[in-house]
């Protein structure tokens, strides 16, 4: 595991490549992205059917998260470390309001909203020590105090248990090469009362499947088959876990005793909404494709 994970998006060379390089239209994370969209847009209207969520998207970077609920929510907010991030979330269109917070301390403190809320953390597990990753689920479980508070997303962009493990042998070692297994998420989640309730793939191949012509397209098409039908949960490279939480964390509990700490469960005093678009249809950006801009980026593909 790499320790320079958080400096390395302070730096807006980082910044521009990940989005450029690693989401350039044509690349496999944007074909990722794009199946993760379809899957989030439906749960979405699916799962908070009378009122928008207000979402809070943890470590948000470029804002991919709330690009892809664009329309779909009362109000967001992003948190990130890097100020270079979240300019470039603003800079893209990320409809949001943004708040820089620090790599570690306290546990920072979810804006104060009305229920429902929708918490995502995408593509930050893999990379960040245990700390990082309890803190990121403490994060949610202040937003998300009880059940129907609303939904948990988390995503897993190396699972343990998909092609991608075969790499293990060669690149075990090295400091950026890191694995998750469906287990390790389950049992973080756990530790915070989250009790995951849906789990998504999103690509049973590796880039490395997308990087050959001749095999792109059968790849594509596969993983786009079954993304569509829910069939690639297990296995996938990518996979998304909605949680919802069905108990207190465990840190709330006095030794041996199931009763939540009493301020545990309370409500916050909530922020005033922000004006927001009402629910629309968003379009999905069309590709522009440079065809002079490199293809890939073997150390920020692993980001
Ligand atoms: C790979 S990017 C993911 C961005 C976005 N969530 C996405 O899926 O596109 C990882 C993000 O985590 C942020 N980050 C790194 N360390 C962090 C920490 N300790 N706490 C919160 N965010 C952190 C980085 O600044 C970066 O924006």
């Amino acid at each position: 595991m790499r320790t320079d994970y958080t400096q390395i998006f302070q730096d807006s060379a980082a910044v521009e490549k990940y989005e450029h390089i690693v989401y350039a239209p044509d690349s496999y994370w944007s074909a990722i992205n794009r199946r993760q969209r379809a899957y989030l847009r439906g749960l979405a209207k699916r799962a908070f059917p009378y009122r928008r969520p207000v979402q809070h998207d943890f470590a948000c970077g470029t804002g991919r998260a709330i690009r892809i609920l664009h329309g779909l929510v009362r109000g967001a907010h992003g948190y990130d470390t890097s100020a270079a991030m979240l300019a470039k979330a603003s800079e893209v269109g990320a409809y949001a309001m943004m708040h820089q917070i620090g790599e570690s301390g306290p546990i920072p403190q979810p804006v104060a909203t009305e229920s429902p809320a929708i918490v995502t953390v995408f593509r930050l597990l893999l990379n960040v020590d245990e700390a990082v990753r309890e803190r990121a689920i403490a994060f949610a479980a202040q937003a998300l105090p009880h059940y129907d508070a609303g939904l948990l997303v988390v995503e897993n962009h190396g699972n343990a248990q998909s092609l991608r493990h075969l790499r293990h042998r060669t690149h075990g070692d090295k400091p950026w090469f890191a694995e998750l297994s469906h287990e390790d998420v389950a049992a973080l989640l756990d530790r915070h009362g989250f009790t995951i309730v849906e789990q998504r793939g999103f690509a049973l191949f590796t880039q490395g499947w997308y990087g050959r012509r001749w095999l792109r397209p059968i790849a594509g098409f596969v993983d786009d088959f079954a993304t569509k039908l829910g069939l690639a949960g297990r296995f996938s490279v990518n996979v998304l876990y909605v949680a919802r939480r069905t108990r207190p964390t465990l840190g709330d509990l006095a030794s041996g005793d199931l009763i939540a700490a009493p301020d545990a469960y309370a409500p916050r005093d909530a922020a005033p909404e922000l004006p927001f678009p009402d629910h629309q249809e968003v379009p999905e950006e069309a590709p522009v494709v440079d065809p002079d801009r490199p293809r890939t980026d073997p150390d920020a593909e692993s980001w």
